[in-house]
């Protein structure tokens, strides 16, 4: 990094950010959990659904996504005709990880005539190979629209599946896949920040590892008051309505930034402080400044991927 820009001030990074990206005419995209002075010159921040649906919505001939690998390759399936940038090609995804479209096929061959449902952390390969793409917020709505009769395949996480599954009430075979951020907030993490905040509602992203003990407690009839099993934005819009005062915030601790934009009189506890996305953290506003003034690195999905990927995505979104 060169050393002018390393003497620049935040302020004064985010104000050179915004000069190049008026004078490029390119949008900036930000996921729930960048880095705060990163959301902070984003022209939209959401999660996976809401920052496909912003990407496919722009006239902007440049995207500066600031997320995570999958989530680029998404936009650049959605939007062809535009140069789509991740500002370090390392922020990639675990749990993307955990699947190839090889491994896919495998699975496929051992359960014929099962429909596939990919949640939006796979490859652009893997979405390929998949009947629907699903996000967090939408998962459960994609798998009820799937006539009841058909074996369903879910991948790659296993938490936000078995969550699925026990909601609908469907066949939904899981892929064992994980993510490590996700899958480190246990039950006994929870427990001990409901003790310590009794009067906190508590929010809980399906992909963590406490899901499933909730999913025990609701079938128990003994599910803790006040909890919300909710994606990233779902999240968001729960504390600007809800009427409570503090939560318990069980995801990626870089949502507590926009949930205190909203609801700045609130109250708000990570359920686990070292719940930290390193993939997510990659991108700094030095490489979104470079991003810019470069373009790089540009994502790119070949056409033949990217037209059977689209295919599992707009099945998607026909259905939400
Ligand atoms: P959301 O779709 O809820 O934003 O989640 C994306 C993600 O990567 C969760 O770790
Ligand atoms: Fe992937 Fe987990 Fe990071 Fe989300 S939090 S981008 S699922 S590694």
């Amino acid at each position: 990094m060169n050393t002018t820009i390393d003497r620049l001030t935040t302020e004064d990074l985010q104000e050179r950010v915004r000069d190049r990206k008026r004078k490029k005419n390119a949008v900036i995209l930000a996921h729930n959990y960048q880095l705060p002075e990163v959301q902070d010159i984003a022209d939209f921040v959401g999660d996976s659904l809401g920052l496909s649906q912003a990407a496919a919505r722009t006239d902007c001939p440049v995207i500066v996504f600031c997320g995570v690998h999958f989530m680029a390759e998404t936009a650049a399936i959605l939007c062809p005709d535009k140069k789509v940038l991740l500002p370090d090609l390392e922020a990639g995804c675990s749990l993307a990880d955990t699947a190839t479209a090889e491994q896919l096929r495998a699975w496929k061959a051992k359960h014929p005539g099962a429909v596939v449902v990919s949640y939006v952390n796979t490859t652009a390969e893997v979405k390929a190979e998949s009947d629907y793409c699903c996000t967090s917020s939408n998962a459960v709505k994609i798998v009820q629209a799937i006539p009841p009769d058909r074996e369903i395949l879910f991948l790659p996480d296993m938490y936000l599946g078995a969550y699925v599954r026990s909601v609908t009430g469907r066949d939904v075979h899981l892929w064992l896949g994980e993510c490590h951020v996700h899958a480190g907030i246990r039950p006994d993490t929870i427990a001990a920040m409901r003790e310590a905040h009794p009067q906190a509602e508590m929010l809980v992203h399906p992909e963590c590892g406490c899901t499933t003990s909730f999913l025990y407690y609701q079938a128990c009839g003994d599910m803790p008051g006040k909890t919300y099993i909710c994606s990233t934005e779902g999240m968001v819009r729960h504390v600007a309505q809800s009427p409570a005062s503090e939560f318990i915030v069980a995801t990626e601790t870089g949502i507590l930034h926009r949930m205190r934009q909203e609801a700045p009189l609130k109250t708000f506890y990570p359920a686990r402080e070292e719940a930290v996305c390193q993939y997510m953290k990659k991108i700094t506003l030095e490489k979104v400044l470079r991003s810019l003034e470069e373009e790089v690195y540009q994502v790119t999905v070949p056409p033949e991927i990217a037209r059977k990927a689209k295919g599992a995505i707009d099945r998607m979104v026909a259905i939400t």
